[in-house]
């Protein structure tokens, strides 16, 4: 049997053993001629903390993300680099290869726009849309912004005719072009959002995208003969697709649209698109209608996240103001990063960086709490049980025991409402719990005996589930804490719920004592 996972989440998934829930999580593509920033690196860890936490619940996940490598900023950027747009794009598209690499991020698939099955799939898929008659030709003046690769209205610029992204002026285009009768869809996409109210999440972003449909729709111009650096238009080669059209479609290349039809029903349309707010009328106005248009299910879930800020505005190359994620993880350390990506910004919502507030938090939750715990338990096994783990006390009503029971229920609760930060709090509440209770009884003052292996056994269970609960977020951090507590089999294998209820812990292992997890940083 094969279910698909649906908001709010993945459900009752403690079902029959043959049910296998799959997770299709994209992020949007990058544009290759910006280097991978933090805001960036918000994205894919937010999505890989999510795609980690559906595999840790035995979901079949599939996460995909890329780059968009078509469009005029692209072809400009090539040409003043003295390269080809294909050399150019090879050679900045591995710089993000390499970015989320580093950053321990766990994508099933990486699309490049330029591969040879994307150029099919989107042929294919507009194709249709055109054979379906929401294509046809016209003549386009419109306000353009490099930048975004979109045109704009005037009431939606800065005064000046300034794109309010990007902070400099549009330019007037005019040229021949094909349009996407966007407006034909202006019922269907209201009835499709009264049909599926959380398709959208938050609701606030889901209310502005109403809102946008609401306001009306005019038909969008999705080709260009004024750039060869795309996609050609399969009944006209004299046009390229504008790069939002061919890019939306990187979903369903990934999946096998038009080349794979059981692979692409297995994962469409259950898929969650994560992306930042600043492209919400692009995945929530047009790409569903472009899905309704070719005949196929819209998307069912988009997620959207805030921006993350640097002293108030957003990260850009234009602004100078863009923070290498490779060098905070060389400072702090992969994980400390993703923690404070994922634990200090409730999703929707803006995120501010600063090194004060990540020196902060690192030196609080990861020095002083979750570092702390594990460093003062393998001491005091070592010191008072000769280094060996005792078994923690079957009673599940213990105070240790029952914190564990209800943390583990709040994750799962906050994973299945895309919140990494809350499944974070919930497992600190644990952390913070174990370490009162070492606090309350002081083990390290007491002769070896039952009354230290029962406080010990508890510890040791409690940050074992500390461990898993911290996967998705901490990999290496959780595999490390594993390894230490001297756990015989890989923590990968484990399932949840049921591997971190509490008794798990066998006692009778080799506790190591190790260097501290997260050294305190001078702020
Ligand atoms: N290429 C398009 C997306 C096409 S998807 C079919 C694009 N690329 S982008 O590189 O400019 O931005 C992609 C995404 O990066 C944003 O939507 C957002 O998810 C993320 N972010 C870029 N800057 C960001 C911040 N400062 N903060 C948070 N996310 C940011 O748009």
């Amino acid at each position: 049997m094969i279910r698909s996972s649906g908001f709010p989440g993945c459900g009752a998934r403690v079902g029959t053993l043959l049910a296998v829930s799959r997770f299709y999580l994209t992020t949007p593509i990058y544009y290759v001629n910006d280097v991978p920033h933090l805001g960036h690196a918000y994205t894919m860890v937010t999505a890989d903390a999510l795609a980690r936490w559906h595999r840790l619940v035995g979901d079949e996940v599939f996460f995909l993300t890329g780059t968009d490598e078509h469009g005029l900023k692209v072809a400009q950027a090539a040409e003043a680099n003295g390269m080809t747009p294909r050399e150019w794009t090879d050679s900045t598209s591995r710089r993000f290869i390499e970015a989320w690499r580093e950053l321990d991020i766990s994508n099933d698939d990486f699309i490049r726009t330029t591969e040879e099955r994307h150029y099919r799939t989107v042929q294919e898929f507009l194709g249709k849309i055109y054979d379906n008659g929401y294509i046809r030709l016209g003549t386009y003046r419109g306000l353009y912004c490099v930048g975004c690769e979109a045109y704009y209205t005037d009431d939606e610029l800065d005064e000046g005719r300034i794109c309010p992204v990007h902070l400099r002026p549009v330019e007037e285009i005019e040229e021949e072009n094909y349009f996407f009768a966007l407006s034909e869809f202006q019922q269907r996409l209201l009835e499709w959002y009264e049909s599926s109210p959380s398709s959208v999440l938050p609701e606030s972003k889901r209310n502005e995208a109403v809102g946008f449909i609401k306001g009306g729709l005019d038909d969008i111009s999705i080709t260009r003969t004024s750039i060869r650096w795309g996609v050609p238009v399969p009944w006209n080669e004299e046009h390229v697709f504008y790069v939002w059209y061919d890019a939306l479609v990187n979903y369903l290349t990934a999946i096998g649209y038009g080349s794979d039809p059981a692979r692409f029903d297995a994962w469409w349309p259950a898929v969650h698109h994560l992306i930042g707010k600043d492209i919400i009328r692009f995945h929530c106005v047009w790409w569903p209608a472009m899905c309704m248009a070719a005949g196929i299910a819209p998307p069912a879930h988009v997620l959207v996240h805030g921006w993350l800020l640097v002293s108030g505005e957003k990260m850009a190359k234009s602004r100078l103001n863009q923070i290498a994620p490779s060098d905070l993880a060389a400072q702090f350390g992969v994980d400390a990063l993703r923690y404070h990506l994922l634990a200090d910004t409730p999703l929707g919502a803006d995120g501010d960086f600063s090194y004060e507030g990540m020196t902060g938090r690192y030196n609080a939750d990861l020095a002083n709490n979750l570092g702390n715990l594990l460093a003062r338990v393998s001491a005091v096994v070592s010191s008072k049980c000769g280094g060996v783990g005792p078994p923690p006390p079957p009673d599940v009503s213990g105070r240790l025991a029952s914190t564990a029971a209800t943390v583990l229920a709040e994750a799962v609760e906050a994973w299945e409402r895309y919140s990494a930060r809350d499944a974070l709090a919930a497992a600190w509440r644990l952390i913070r719990e174990t370490n009162s209770e070492l606090e309350a009884t002081e083990p390290w003052k007491l002769p070896p005996g039952p009354q230290v292996d029962a406080v010990l056994g508890s510890a040791l269970e409690a940050l074992r589930i500390v461990a898993l609960l911290c996967a998705p977020a901490m990999p290496s951090t959780s595999r490390e804490i594993w390894r230490r507590l001297g756990m015989p089999d890989g923590i990968e294998a484990c399932r949840l719920p049921g591997d971190a209820r509490w008794g798990g812990y066998p006692g009778g292992l080799a506790v190591e004592k190790g260097p501290p997890l997260f050294p305190r940083r001078s702020a």
